[in-house]
């Protein structure tokens, strides 16, 4: 379903990707990681078409990326959901059209499909109820959850998670991790997910990679990663495992509001 092989990339003298190649099957999650500016991110945005690799191709359902032009490119992204860190909801509009904005922006649906839809995702994240309250009115957890449910609204094929909970407390993110297991479960997408909530990613995905220096370093099941013994795996492994228990803390439960994103 996702096919990346030998990516290269380069930002002036910064050498990011040095031949990246890395599968996901049709219905897998892959977990992606690896330290901080390692290039994860960059990766995510070959998938997604919105970085073109110095070398190297990247196919998506077959298609070379990077061959497609205008209306085949937008058929690519009508299949691809993101959420990523920054992924901010606007601020004007309630709920329900955050959620519905993709379908008006880039669909032709009336507003009673939009509607159903709109409603069907809502209640998928746990969100019933509150279709007309805007982002300032709402707690972080929430609004992590609609910017899920806007993510989700048009059904993608491909969903792509870039740091889904880096900024939410411990709990919230369990929670919101929990959600997109739950999803995956329901509608069966092919993903990628970067996060380093490793404990809680492992029991989500069927495959890890880690990216280190801008090469794989390992993939395999999270199982086999927990027995690496490749000395890089098996500190960054540890180390990721031991940060939620130490970074426990006292947290407000979650329905605190919380300002705009
Ligand atoms: N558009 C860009 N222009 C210049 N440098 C970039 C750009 N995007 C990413 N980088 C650099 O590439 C490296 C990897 O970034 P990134 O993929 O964001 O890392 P991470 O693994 O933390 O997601 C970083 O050193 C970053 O500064
Ligand atoms: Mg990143």
């Amino acid at each position: 379903m996702i096919q990346m092989e030998n990516l290269h990339k380069s930002f002036q003298d910064l050498e990011v990707l040095k031949g990246v190649s890395l599968q996901v099957e049709k219905g897998e999650i892959l977990a992606l990681i690896g330290g901080s500016g390692h290039g994860k991110t960059v990766i995510l945005k070959h998938v997604a078409g919105l970085m073109k690799p110095d070398r190297g191709r990247v196919y998506v359902n077959g298609k070379d990326v990077y061959k497609l032009r205008g209306d085949e490119l937008e058929q690519l992204r009508s299949h691809l959901g993101f959420l990523f860190q920054s992924g901010a909801l606007f601020s004007s509009l309630n709920v329900f059209d955050n959620v519905a904005f993709p379908l008006r922006e880039k669909t032709r649906l009336g507003e009673r499909e939009i509607r159903e839809k709109v409603i069907n995702v809502l209640e998928q994240v746990g969100l019933s109820g509150a279709e007309d309250k805007y982002p300032a009115q709402i707690s972080g957890g929430m609004i992590k959850r609609t910017a899920l449910a806007r993510s989700l609204v048009r059904n993608p094929e491909i969903m792509l998670f870039d740091e889904p909970t880096t900024g939410l407390d411990p709990v919230i993110a369990h929670i919101i991790l929990d959600l997109i297991k739950s999803v995956h479960k329901d509608l069966g997408f092919t993903g990628i997910i970067v996060s380093h909530e490793l404990s809680r990613v492992f029991q989500i995905v069927q495959k890890v990679a880690m990216l280190h220096e801008g090469l794989i370093l390992f993939v395999g099941t999270p199982e086999e990663i927990m027995v690496s013994r490749d000395p890089v795996v098996r500190q960054f492994v540890t180390e990721a495992l031991r940060i939620p228990s130490s970074a426990m803390r006292s947290f407000d439960r979650e329905e605190k509001p919380r300002g705009k994103e």
